[in-house]
């Protein structure tokens, strides 16, 4: 098989495309020949030794993929050679191939392409988890989406309004800021140049968001956490601008609001149930037209550190994917 290799800690530079022996097929395992992995930050934090994970090397980057199911082991059941399939794997995914466990596969609708499929899981499913578990967003309420047109940033804009909210996206620039509109954004802020918290106070009539999705960190939720209404919830998805903001909590205090933490990762595992149940409303909302994950850019596989480098600079809009095959 071939696959994208880190043989030591480094930037995206540092990988190498090789031909690798293929694992046999455990018990509750199967086989799944990819097509396309989904480009995603902790792509770039795993391959540097500083995601929450570390695998042994050497190992296969990519955090999510697609596929078809080409072998299965022992004891799996619900699945056929054949299906096309969404894989959670966390790494491993820049490979031709992938031997994994069959709880981390989901089927797709049959009217997704494996692109799409590669990049739909991880955002949709954080922002999905994000709104729906740890906001409990209502319809009505006002959803502040900072980084607004990344990966999990423009999910939570189209999911947003899926469920019934008032959408503000905040991204770095007016182009980014069209998508966003064309995602349904129903107002938007340029925070190169405006100021997040005037601008939401603005739009709010003073009140302020209800709801404020941060996976940037850094300045914008500094300024985004000052424009919180009473009873907001300020979730902490990532910190894509490098700085880990700190919080004076007498803020929550004089806000009455909460700041909720989110990992999807984790609450896949910790409640499998819960998890089926989001995918399912997911691949429903997908099927019923309502979700688009918008693929803005595909690579080789010998163009690997393009499509990380490309994201680490903020030129993807939406997802960058990997062909495998
Ligand atoms: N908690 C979870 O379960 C979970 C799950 C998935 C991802 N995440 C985290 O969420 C964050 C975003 O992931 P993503 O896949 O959506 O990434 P992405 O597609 O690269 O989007 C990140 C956005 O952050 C903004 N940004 C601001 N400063 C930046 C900087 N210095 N470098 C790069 N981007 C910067 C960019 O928008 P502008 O240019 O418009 O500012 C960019 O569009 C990451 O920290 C990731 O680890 C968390």
């Amino acid at each position: 098989m071939k696959a994208v290799l880190c043989k030591e800690y480094g930037p995206p530079e540092s990988l190498v495309i090789e031909e690798i022996a293929s694992k046999p097929v455990g018990k509750g395992e199967v086989r799944v020949a990819l097509h396309a992995a989904g480009v995603n930050f902790p792509d770039v934090l795993i391959i540097q030794g500083k995601y929450q994970f570390k695998p042994q090397m050497p190992f296969s980057p990519g955090g999510e993929a697609a596929g078809q199911i080409s072998e299965l082991g022992e004891g799996v059941t619900g699945y056929a050679i054949g299906d096309r399939v969404i894989v959670m794997c966390g790494w491993g995914g820049f490979a031709d191939e992938i031997v994994i466990g069959a709880d981390r596969v989901v089927k797709m609708p049959d009217s997704m392409d494996y692109a799409t499929g590669a990049a739909f899981l991880m955002t949709y499913g954080t922002s999905h988890h994000a709104l729906k578990q740890r906001a409990n967003i209502k319809p009505g309420e006002t959803l502040l989406v900072l980084g607004a047109a990344g990966g999990v940033g423009l999910a939570a804009v189209e999911l947003g309004k899926v469920m019934g909210a008032r959408v503000i996206a905040a991204a770095s620039t007016d182009e980014k800021l069209a998508l966003c509109r064309k995602f349904g954004a129903d107002e938007v802020i340029n925070y190169s140049h405006e100021k997040i918290r005037d601008r939401v106070k603005e739009l709010t009539g003073g009140q302020g968001a209800d709801v404020i999705y941060d996976a940037v960190g850094g300045d914008a939720f500094d300024e985004a956490i000052r424009c919180i209404n009473w009873e907001g919830r300020l979730l902490v998805v990532g910190f894509a601008s490098g700085r880990i903001p700190q919080l004076p909590v007498n803020l929550a205090l004089l806000k009455g609001c909460q700041v909720v933490g989110v990992f999807w990762g984790d609450f896949t595992r910790r409640d499998p149930e819960l998890h089926r149940q989001n995918l399912d409303e997911m691949m429903r909302w997908f099927d019923e037209g309502k979700l688009h994950p918008h693929v803005s850019a595909e690579y080789a596989m010998e163009d690997v550190a393009s499509a990380l480098n490309d994201m680490m600079q903020r030129k993807v809009q939406g997802k960058a994917v990997v062909k495998t095959r």
